[in-house]
Order: C-alpha cells, then sequence, then structure tokens
C-alpha cells in the first residue's frame, strides 16, 4: 500500500512515474478506469481550501469513489480527540485519506494507525500536491523536462511550498534558487534532510548574501538578492508571504518580506519566455503585481486545473496493482 506524505518521502522514479500518468488523465477526463468504483475517501481539512478541496473531491469521484468532506473542527479530533484514534476509527469504514492540517506527523500518524492509503493536502512542512502539479504545468507548458532548468522561488522560501520544491530539486535535479531576507530562508534541517552538507560546506558568493550547495542531484542557492536570483530563470515562482496558521505574524511578514515581489521588473531579468507561476491563492501587491499576474494568468489557471489531472494520477498510482 502507498501513501503520499512528503516529497521528502518519494524517489525520482516514484515521482516520474506519478507524472507520466497525467496526461492520459488530463487528455481522457472522464472516459479514464474508475479504480475506486465502490470505495468511500474522506477528506479531513483543519485549514481553508478551494483549490484542493474541489480538485481532490471531483477528481475522487472521477475515479469511482464516494466522497466524505469532514471539517476537522466539525468531528471529535476538532475537540481533541487523537490522531491515531481518529485514524482507527477511519480505517476500519473507508477505503483512503486526503488530509489538509498543522503538523506532518498528524498525517504521518494518520497514515500508520489507519492503515489505508492517505495522502498529504498540505501540512506546515510540505504540500506535495503542489509541486508534482506544477512540475507537470512547466513542463507541458514548454515541452521541456524541468530537470536542469532554474526555478526562482520569490518570497517566504521558509514554508511548506519551497520546502517541497527544494526536495524535488534535489531528487530530479534542476536549479532552485529561493530569494528572501535570511529569517525566511529554509531552516539548515530541510537542507541537510534534501541532502546538503554542513552551513561550513556551502559556497558564499563574494559580493552578495548567496549560500549555494549540492543537494542529492540538484543545486539550491539561497539568496537575499531578488534580482541575482531571477537572472536568466526558467521558471518564476511565489507563494503568500502570510501562510495559513501565521496570521499573527502578518505585519511583521509583510514589512520583512516587502519587495519580495514578481513584477515586471524582475521577469525582464529572467528568460525570455519564462514561465510566471503562482500556487493561488495571490495577494496581488504583495507577493506578485496585478499587471504580471494577469499577463500569466492562463498559465496560473492552467496550474490551477492541473490539480485535478495530477492528483488522480497520484491516486491511481497510489492504488495500481
Ligand atoms: N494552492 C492550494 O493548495 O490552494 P487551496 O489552499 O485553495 O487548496
Ligand atoms: N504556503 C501557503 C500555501 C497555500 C496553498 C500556506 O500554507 O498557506
Amino acid at each position: 500500500m502507498k501513501n503520499l506524505l512528503s516529497l521528502e518521502a518519494l524517489t525520482a522514479s516514484e515521482m516520474r512515474s506519478i507524472l507520466d500518468r497525467v496526461v492520459a488523465f488530463k487528455s481522457a477526463r472522464t472516459s479514464h478506469a474508475r479504480p475506486l468504483a465502490g470505495q468511500t475517501w474522506a477528506l479531513i481539512f483543519s485549514k481553508s481550501s478551494t483549490r484542493t478541496r474541489v480538485s481532490f473531491e471531483v477528481g475522487l469521484r472521477e475515479l469511482g469513489a464516494d466522497v466524505l468532506f469532514l471539517n476537522a473542527n466539525d468531528i471529535q479530533l476538532g475537540r481533541g480527540e487523537p490522531i491515531r484514534d481518529t485514524a482507527r476509527v477511519l480505517g476500519r469504514m473507508i477505503h483512503g485519506a486526503v488530509i489538509r492540517t498543522f503538523a506532518q506527523k498528524d498525517v504521518e500518524d494518520f497514515a500508520q494507525f489507519s492503515g489505508i492509503p492517505t495522502i498529504n493536502a498540505l501540512t506546515d512542512d510540505e504540500h506535495p500536491c503542489q509541486i508534482l502539479t506544477d512540475i507537470f504545468t512547466y513542463e507541458e507548458k514548454t515541452g521541456l523536462k524541468i530537470e536542469g532548468k532554474v526555478v526562482t522561488f520569490v518570497g517566504d522560501a521558509a514554508c511548506n511550498v519551497p520546502a517541497s520544491w527544494i526536495f524535488a530539486a534535489a531528487k530530479l535535479g534542476f536549479e532552485l534558487r529561493l530569494a528572501a531576507p535570511r529569517a525566511y530562508w529554509p531552516s539548515p534541517d530541510i537542507l541537510k534532510r534534501a541532502g546538503a552538507g554542513d552551513a561550513a560546506d556551502w559556497t558564499q558568493h563574494p559580493g552578495s548574501v548567496t549560500e549555494r550547495m549540492t543537494v542529492g542531484v540538484g543545486t539550491i542557492e539561497l539568496l537575499t538578492d531578488l534580482n541575482l536570483a531571477a537572472r536568466k530563470a526558467d521558471l518564476l515562482y511565489t507563494d503568500v508571504w502570510v501562510s495559513m496558521g501565521k496570521e499573527d505574524e502578518a505585519k511583521q511578514r509583510i514589512e520583512a518580506l516587502g519587495g519580495y515581489q514578481i513584477n515586471g521588473e524582475l521577469v525582464k531579468l529572467a528568460k525570455p519566455g519564462v514561465a510566471v507561476m503562482h500556487c493561488l491563492p495571490a495577494y496581488r501587491g504583495k507577493e506578485i503585481d496585478d499587471t504580471t499576474f494577469e499577463a500569466h494568468a492562463d498559465l496560473i489557471f492552467t496550474q490551477a486545473e492541473n490539480r485535478l489531472h495530477t492528483q488522480k494520477a497520484i491516486v491511481d498510482w497510489m492504488v495500481a496493482k
């Protein structure tokens, strides 16, 4: 039985095995096999969601399942019932679970104690379904593999979305540049888990606050200099400055991250025809300006649509015999 709890736990060939299935699901949409016929899957969400919720509800139905949406606050979990007990109950009644919550350990405990296929639909640590979708979307748009490309992430580089990008870079092999103030760089622990050496081994670039390191078969650059990060990038990517659960830090985050924005000037520094992507929801005037967002809206909303097709591929990969 397979789970999808993190990109950290996936191999490159497992990622490719998922990505290779997406085209078939996108082109056939409703005329493909229904491997979940007769099953019931549950979505258990402790945080808000538009894309992830709708794409999983629709996708699981198109794969043949009945779907329950459980707001964590409406079940006893929200009143303190342990995740392990919730998992042991649901594991006896349903066939698979999709969980959006805070602690990564809760998703891992759910998988262990339920014994049913479990998907991480975003935790504080990772957003694996998003980044698999993003890679599919980049490759679909350009017709090129992401291997060897330059992906520049702008904004809060310490949150879940860039963490999943880090593990993808390490496994698949591309250059990931993370442009953020130092306080919003990813933790040394994540970099180490992705395969980086100790900080002392990282290369400090002269004349700028930059660290460069090898992770697995990829490269990570941490930069405070946004313009340097964007230079000749193949993909410019951003996410919100204030992630879910960080609302009480909103004021300090908006001050600290001010300027770490994708805008017309930044796009000019990247490769001509650069892909501009955003996992959404977008806050115009913060991590991206309105003109740039609208100029790239077709790709950004294709990216959102591709959540549906990619997640169907993920589930198909998980339940395949
Ligand atoms: N990108 C993403 O996960 O969107 P939602 O929070 O709307 O699910
Ligand atoms: N980093 C964001 C992603 C939203 C899809 C958050 O956790 O809120």
